[in-house]
């Protein structure tokens, strides 16, 4: 199974940039930028990331990303997950990245920005991979925030397909940011939103409603309401799970709790996601070997997130059936 899984040509839609920064390579960009961080060890920072849910990681993972300073270190970041792609065969990516993190540090859009879309070149040509680009604001700032956010991107709608909505969704509903999304979408951006991850299934709805998003990122808690769930299932809206991420912010106990294999079987077009690897620990070989580990299933079970994820991609209609026929030839190949 580790086999198959590894070699099945796969499609991440939920991955965040910032979220990718190894003990390693925060330890490296801080020294190149003089920047004093609270670690003394590669230990002394995987010990810090013991979470008990998700704004104790939020508060570690934003102060991560202060050793992010030049366009190369963002390249430099980007660089080091597509080769983990790459590793992992991932054929498709679509990534998120948080402007306001790094602008409110004074580092400007454009800096980020083309840093990260330097890496996502190189890739297409160097490593086979193809990517799209995601701007998320954060909930936890203001409208105004997000709207000073939305005018930077203005410049850079050739690199960024969608905005997202992400950060702590406690406290900090979708109807924050209902005129920004509805800017948003009339400057041709499409729209995804984090819900349901610690929020309650309303939260999905609001988001759904509200943002008007064609895809949810978690939307784990959905299964609260089973007549939503039905209804997910029916308008195939698609959920971007992050099964190592719920069990490390204890959305869920154990991986063997964990709803994404009820929620395939209902029918719901739930695909899996590394969310942030560095952090959670694993890329998306490991999320699909701990679902799979923890629950029965089969390799058309399993290739049926990959079949979710092309189909809920913002990748063109001919892609998707490129990418659809090369994992049915993985599929019948490797079926027994
Ligand atoms: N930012 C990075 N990872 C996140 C997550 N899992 N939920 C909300 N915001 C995030
Ligand atoms: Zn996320």
């Amino acid at each position: 199974m580790k086999q198959f899984i590894q070699d099945l040509p796969k499609v991440e839609l939920h991955l965040h940039i910032e979220g990718t920064l190894e003990p390693e390579l925060m330890f490296e960009l801080a020294a190149r930028n003089n920047i004093t961080i609270p670690f003394e060890s590669f230990e002394d920072v995987r010990d810090a990331y013991n979470f008990h849910n998700l704004q104790s990681f939020l508060d570690i993972y934003y102060q991560g990303a202060n050793v992010l300073i030049t366009e190369q270190d963002f390249f430099d970041l980007t660089w080091a997950y597509l080769l983990r792609c790459k590793n992992d065969n991932v054929v498709h990516t679509e990534i998120f990245f948080d402007p306001q993190t790094h602008t409110e540090r004074g580092i400007s859009f454009d800096t980020v920005v083309n840093g990260i879309e330097r890496a996502l070149s190189k890739a297409v040509s160097e490593l086979n991979i193809t990517s799209q680009l995601i701007m998320c604001f954060l909930r936890h700032l203001d409208e105004e925030s997000a709207f000073t956010t939305l005018e930077q991107a203005l410049q850079h709608k050739d690199k960024i397909i969608a905005v997202g909505l992400d950060s702590s969704e406690n406290g900090n509903p979708a109807g924050k940011f209902e005129r920004v999304f509805k800017r948003a979408l009339n400057e041709g951006f499409l729209t995804v939103a984090h819900a349901g991850e610690e929020g309650p299934a309303s939260s999905i709805r609001d988001a759904l409603d509200l943002l008007q998003i064609t895809r949810i990122d978690h939307g784990v808690r959905c299964s609260d309401d089973e007549a939503f769930v039905q209804e997910l299932a029916r308008k195939k809206t698609p959920l971007t799970v992050c099964p190592l991420s719920n069990i490390k912010l204890k959305v869920f106990e154990e991986m063997s709790e964990h709803n994404i294999v009820e929620l395939l079987r209902k029918g719901v077009c739930v695909t899996i996601n590394s969310d942030d690897p560095a952090y959670f620990g694993g890329y998306m070989t490991d999320n699909f070997m701990a679902v799979s580990d923890a629950h029965n299933m089969t390799k058309a079970e399993i290739a049926q997130f990959t079949f979710n994820a092309i189909d809920a991609s913002f990748i063109s209609a001919l892609e998707k059936k490129r990418l659809f026929a090369i994992n049915e030839a993985y599929l019948t190949l490797h079926h027994s």
